[in-house]
């Protein structure tokens, strides 16, 4: 069970592009609240807002109207220095395409948040290692990103978005680039380390089977929300 405090919320949040004739309204008044500790997946069609939605919880876009409250500040109300932060400090991101450096190994990519966050570079190094351990890559610490297979960058990219302790991490179809066997194994991890460090996830997923496995599932359609019961799933 979860405890009730909320972690990450929208309310009224709406989100359309463009003006005039062009314009399209991609989110409608959406309402959302992620406890602490809690696992949600979001699934829905293509070009239904998904990747609209996490940019918005994540603090790297602005709604139209509605807000993003996280620990019940609102995001859009702080300047952008304090959002960079509350970023890099309270949020995790995991995208499709990993978005690691190439050049550099696994240790040094999962160290850039710390050291971003002006750790000495010792101590980041240790916690890095130490969440490189957990995602299953003990043996892999010192390979540069290229040298990896697509599930393991994905791990890496996990161990990234967890380095800083955050309260939440955003997943935009985080095992959409992998083969099913190897996405049900990083799945697999994400449930593990959401066990065990207690950090909620909010996951977009094209895979109903895997998005069975978080303890919510919500889809986007028309611009809204709408709760899955687990039968549909
Ligand atoms: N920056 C943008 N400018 C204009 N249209 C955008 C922008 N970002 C997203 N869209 C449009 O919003 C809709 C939802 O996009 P997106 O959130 O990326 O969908 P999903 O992640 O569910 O595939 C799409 O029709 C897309 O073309
Ligand atoms: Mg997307």
């Amino acid at each position: 069970m979860n405890d009730r405090r909320i972690v990450l919320e929208c309310k009224g949040l709406s989100r359309s592009f463009g003006s005039g004739k062009l314009k399209i309204n991609v989110l409608n008044e959406l309402n959302l609240a992620i406890y602490h500790g809690e696992r949600v997946a979001i699934v829905g069609s293509s070009g239904s807002g998904k990747t609209t939605l996490l940019h918005l919880l994540g603090g790297l876009d602005k709604p139209n109207t509605g807000q993003v409250l996280l620990m019940g500040d609102d995001l859009a109300k702080v300047r952008e220095k304090q959002r960079c932060r509350i970023r890099n400090t309270k949020l995790g991101f995991v995208y499709q395409f990993h978005h690691l450096l190439p050049e550099f190994t696994a240790l040094e990519n999962v160290c850039m948040p710390l050291l971003i966050g002006r750790m000495p570079a010792k101590v980041a190094k240790v916690k890095a290692a130490s969440i490189l351990d957990k995602v299953g890559l003990a043996q892999r610490h010192q390979h540069r990103i290229g040298e990896l297979s697509g599930g393991e960058r994905q791990r890496v990219a996990i161990a990234r978005a967890l380095v800083t302790d955050p309260l939440c991490v955003l997943a935009d179809e985080p095992t959409g680039n992998l083969d099913k066997h190897t996405a049900e194994s990083v799945y697999e991890t994400m449930l593990q380390l959401n066990e065990e460090l207690q950090t909620a996830f909010i996951v977009v997923t094209h895979d109903h089977e895997l998005a069975a496995k978080m303890q919510r599932v919500f889809t986007i359609e028309d611009g809204h929300l709408a709760h899955v019961e687990r039968q549909d799933i």
